[in-house]
């Protein structure tokens, strides 16, 4: 493999606290070597990054690429492309796939599947329970030793306490976190929206904030007293981080993560009745938008995940009461974040690490910074070109996205992945 010299891009690495303008070398899938200067030679494919910044490549600890079972949503070449463009080198896959993702033999079928297409790191996340359905544990140890690098039945909540406790107790075996949906479900009922002032508005039932927390408080709890390691999937709920400061100031083994959207949008959007603003938790009321920023920008919320959930015409262009949930969100992510950063929302180091470095070391990966001997998982990004959020351009087969029209400065203009140019001048280079 050739050499890839990005040269005179500003590096911005929360690892290790580089800002400053150098000179990247990539030889083989390793960066080996960072300096204010390197001289141009033969054979070296050059990179100009003049005014660009030079990142980590981006790692998402949250998505849905829906293989095997449901490709006509996404599967993991789409979702592997929609990655590359978004930015993303590292991403973890969750289990709600048909079959269920919960034994060995699945997961090493996605790892497999992921090596295939090449694009990207894909890391599988196991199921908590056989089915999702939480009755019983999954094959927790055959799937760590196929590749799993987490535990989650996301789409769900491990709704019974007993289960969680034990999945808690057992992970430690393996040193991994268990990953909750947290929603009590007697609580969300059949609830499509927040519970508020919109939708009382529009009627949509409602879903309070309470359906969350209880489960996070219970989460709390249980790791606690395990001395397991949790992981809060997609907070949105101002109860949600007090409940989780409390728990870190006690010392419980526990982070967390916010979605773009949760960020970006308050329930105010769902006057359109658009069924794209429909997800699962629910976009949330200003108060709650505010307070997970702040939370987010002091590290009480540690990372950034899209909960990438592509869907298919079929599941969208129905009434609201009747789409299914989720939000197609690896391509637009970046600029997402980037906009509240341009806004004064968000640091844009704060933004970057959590991002890359701090969902890599959550979830034990080897990715999300530059280091010389580290991986070559680079994206280039031109932090003034702006671009309009246009869905049919996505490479996902999901065009389920509340911020087409959008327009949002800063974009991905390259992405390296293991040395490789995965993504250049707009197109996914297989
Ligand atoms: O909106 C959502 N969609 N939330 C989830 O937790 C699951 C996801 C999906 O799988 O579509």
């Amino acid at each position: 493999m050739g050499a890839i010299l990005i040269k005179g891009g500003r590096l911005i690495d929360p690892a290790s606290g580089r800002d400053e303008v150098v000179d990247i070398l990539i030889e083989g899938e390793r960066v080996s070597r960072i300096a204010p200067s390197i001289e141009v030679q033969e054979r070296m494919e050059v990179i100009d990054a003049e005014g660009k910044w030079v990142l980590p490549g981006l790692v998402d600890v949250h998505v849905h690429l829906r293989e095997p079972g449901y490709e006509y949503k996404e599967d993991i070449e789409s979702g592997s492309k929609a990655a590359v463009a978004g930015g993303f080198t590292t991403i973890c896959c969750k289990a709600n796939t048909n079959p269920v993702n919960d034994t060995g033999a699945i997961t090493r079928y996605i790892v497999e599947r992921a090596k295939e297409v090449g694009l990207c790191r894909i890391y599988p996340v196991g199921a908590v329970s056989k089915g999702l359905k939480g009755e019983e544990l999954a094959e927790i140890g055959d799937m760590v030793a196929n590749g799993a690098v987490a535990v989650s039945d996301d789409g769900r909540p491990v709704w019974n306490s007993e289960l969680m406790r034990r999945a808690l107790e057992y992970t430690k075996y393996f040193g991994i976190p268990v990953v909750d949906h947290c929603e009590d479900l007697a609580l969300s009922g059949d609830g499509v929206v927040h519970e508020g002032k919109y939708s009382a508005i529009t009627g949509l039932k409602g879903i309070p904030a309470s359906a969350e927390e209880v489960m996070v408080a219970r989460d709390i709890i249980l790791a606690r007293e395990t001395k397991g390691r949790l992981h809060i999937d997609h907070v949105s709920t101002a109860g949600s981080v007090k409940l989780i400061e409390m728990g870190k100031d006690e010392g419980v083994c526990l982070s967390c993560e916010v979605t773009p959207h949760h960020l970006a949008l308050t329930d105010e959007v769902i006057v359109t009745f658009d069924t794209d603003t429909k997800v699962n938790p629910p976009l949330r009321g200003e108060e709650h938008v505010l307070a997970v920023r702040e939370a987010l920008e002091k590290g009480i919320i540690d990372i950034i995940a899209t909960d990438h959930a592509p869907h298919g015409a079929i599941d969208k262009d129905v009434e609201y009461t009747k789409a299914a949930f989720g939000i197609s969100g690896l391509e637009t992510a970046l600029g997402v974040v980037l906009k509240l950063v341009n806004e004064g929302a968000l640091s844009l180091k704060r933004a970057i690490e959590a991002m890359t470095i701090a969902p890599a070391r959550i979830f034990g990966l080897d990715a999300g910074y530059v280091a010389e001997g580290g991986p070559a998982d680079i994206v280039v990004v031109d932090p003034d070109k702006e671009w309009v959020v246009d869905p049919s351009r996505f490479y996902s087969k999901g065009k389920n996205t509340p911020f087409k029209g959008w327009k949002l400065k800063g974009k991905v203009v390259i992405t390296i992945c293991n040395g490789k140019l995965v993504y250049k001048n707009g197109e996914v280079v297989s």
